[in-house]
C-alpha cells in the first residue's frame, strides 16, 4: 500500500489509548486554556486523523515562513500550506508550557486538544502578508482565503499537540466522516491497490460523475474514493449536509456497487488554488489514495487562479519523488451535444463552445432558486431535485 507521507506508518494524533484519553481530559480541566479560532481546530482535526502525517504539532514561525516560501520546512520535510495556530490574544496563556485548546465550533466550547507550547512568537504585518502572499497568490482582501488568513491574529503558537475528538465533523456526519487511518483502513480491507481519490466542495454534478469513473476507468483503479470538505466554506456555496445528500443519491443510482466510498473530512476551504491542490494531495496520500483528480480550477475561486494552475504547480513546485501519490490531469468536462456524452473539451472533435452544455454557477443557483432544473446532460435529476428543494427552503 502507497505510505504515508514522510514516514512508514500512519501517526495520528488522537489519542487512541483509552487510558491516555482519560487522563488528557481531566488534566486539561484544571489547564491554562485557548479559545481556537475556527482554522487552528480545523488544522487540529486534521492533524488528530492522520491527514496531516507527519507533523506533531503546530508549526513555528521559521517552518511556517518556509513552508509559505519553499513548500518546506526548515527540517526539509516537503509541506505545501503553513499548518499554524495563530491567534489574537494569549492573556491567560502567557508562561505556561502546557494548555487546553478549545473548540470554537461546539457548543460550550470543549477541550479539542492538548498542547505542549514550544513558543508563542509575535508574527509582523509583513510576515503576514508574506505568507498570504506565497499561500494564495495575491493579497487582494477580496479573495475569501486571504480575509481569513489576516483575520487569525499575530500570535504564532507552536507545539506538539495531542488530539480528544474529531469536533462537529463525528457527530453532525457520523456515516461521512472519516479519519485517515480509517480510510486507509477501509482500503485495506476492500483489498483495492489503486485507488482514486476525489475532492469536491461541490454537489456532484455530470461533470464532477464522469471525472470519477473517466479516472477510473483510464487508471484501471479498483475504486475511488469520493472526498467531500465537509468543513467551513464562503457564503453562498452549498452546505455540507445538502452535497453530502447530493452525492449519496449520485452514487446510489449511476455507480455500479462497491465501487465508491463515500467519504468526507473535517477541514475549513482555503480556496487557494495550486498550494491547496497539492495540500490535498499530500493527505490524499495519507488516506491511502495512489491518485488524485486535479481538474479545472481545482479549489480556486473567483479569477484569481488560471483554470489549470492546480496541475502545474505540480510540475514547477513539487520536487520528483517529493511525493508518491500521482495527479490525474483532467481538462475542463463537459456534456457534448454532438458526442451525446460528457468528455473532457480537449478530446472532443468539434472544440465550438456551441458544442457543449455550459452553465456558470450563477447561472446553475438563479435555476435552482427559481424551481427549475438545470438540463440532465448538466445535473442528474435526482441531484438537481435535492438542490431545488435545499435553494426553496432557504428562500422561504
Ligand atoms: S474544489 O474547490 O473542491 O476543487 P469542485 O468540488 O467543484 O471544487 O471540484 C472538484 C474537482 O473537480 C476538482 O479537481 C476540480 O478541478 C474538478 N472539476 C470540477 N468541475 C470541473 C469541470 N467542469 N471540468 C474539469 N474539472 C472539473
Amino acid at each position: 500500500m502507497i505510505k504515508p507521507h514522510g514516514s512508514d506508518q500512519l501517526k495520528p494524533l488522537f489519542v487512541y489509548d483509552t487510558e491516555r484519553h482519560h487522563a488528557l481530559v481531566a488534566e486539561a480541566e484544571s489547564l491554562p486554556s485557548l479559545l481556537l479560532n475556527s482554522a487552528a481546530a480545523a488544522n487540529a482535526v486534521m492533524l488528530g486523523g492522520g491527514y496531516f502525517n507527519p507533523l506533531e504539532g503546530y508549526m513555528n514561525l521559521a517552518d511556517a515562513l518556509s513552508v509559505a516560501e519553499k513548500l518546506q520546512t526548515t527540517d526539509g520535510l516537503f509541506w505545501p500550506v503553513p499548518v499554524v495556530n495563530l491567534t489574537q490574544d494569549v492573556s491567560g496563556i502567557e508562561g505556561a508550557k502546557r494548555i487546553a485548546l478549545r473548540d470554537p465550533n461546539v457548543e460550550g466550547n470543549p477541550v479539542l486538544a492538548v498542547m505542549d507550547v514550544d513558543a508563542i512568537e509575535d508574527v509582523s504585518a509583513e510576515q503576514i502578508d508574506f505568507m498570504a502572499e506565497r499561500i494564495f497568490g495575491t493579497l487582494d482582501p477580496e479573495h475569501p482565503g486571504v480575509a481569513t488568513f489576516k483575520g487569525l491574529g499575530n500570535k504564532l503558537l507552536s507545539g506538539k499537540i495531542e488530539v480528544l475528538n474529531f469536533s462537529y465533523f463525528q457527530t453532525d456526519f457520523p456515516d461521512t466522516f472519516r479519519t485517515a487511518v480509517e480510510i486507509r483502513n477501509e482500503i485495506k480491507e476492500r483489498g483495492w491497490n489503486k485507488v482514486v481519490a476525489f475532492q469536491t466542495r461541490n454537489p456532484m454534478h455530470r461533470a464532477h460523475e464522469e471525472l470519477c469513473r473517466m479516472a477510473q476507468e483510464r487508471l484501471g483503479a479498483d475504486g475511488i474514493v469520493i472526498h467531500m470538505l465537509l468543513g467551513k466554506l464562503k457564503p453562498g456555496d452549498i452546505p455540507a449536509p445538502v452535497r453530502d445528500a447530493c452525492i449519496r443519491k449520485m452514487v446510489e443510482v449511476y455507480f455500479p456497487p462497491n465501487t465508491a466510498m463515500i467519504t468526507g473530512y473535517g477541514f475549513d476551504m482555503l480556496y487557494a488554488g495550486p498550494r491547496e491542490a497539492v495540500l490535498h494531495a499530500v493527505f490524499r496520500q495519507n488516506m491511502g489514495a495512489t491518485h488524485l483528480i486535479v481538474g479545472r480550477d481545482h479549489a480556486g475561486v473567483g479569477d484569481y487562479y488560471g483554470p489549470f494552475d492546480a496541475q502545474t504547480i505540480f510540475d514547477e513546485q513539487v520536487p520528483a519523488g517529493a511525493l508518491e501519490i500521482d495527479i490525474f490531469r483532467a481538462d475542463h468536462t463537459a456534456y457534448s451535444k454532438k458526442l451525446d456524452r460528457v468528455v473532457m473539451m480537449n478530446e472532443a472533435p468539434d472544440h465550438s463552445k456551441e458544442d457543449f452544455v455550459l452553465l456558470s454557477g450563477t447561472k446553475v443557483r438563479e435555476m435552482l432558486s427559481q424551481g427549475i432544473a438545470p438540463p440532465p446532460e448538466f445535473s442528474r435529476p435526482e441531484v438537481a431535485e435535492i438542490l431545488m428543494q435545499h435553494y426553496q427552503a432557504t428562500q422561504s
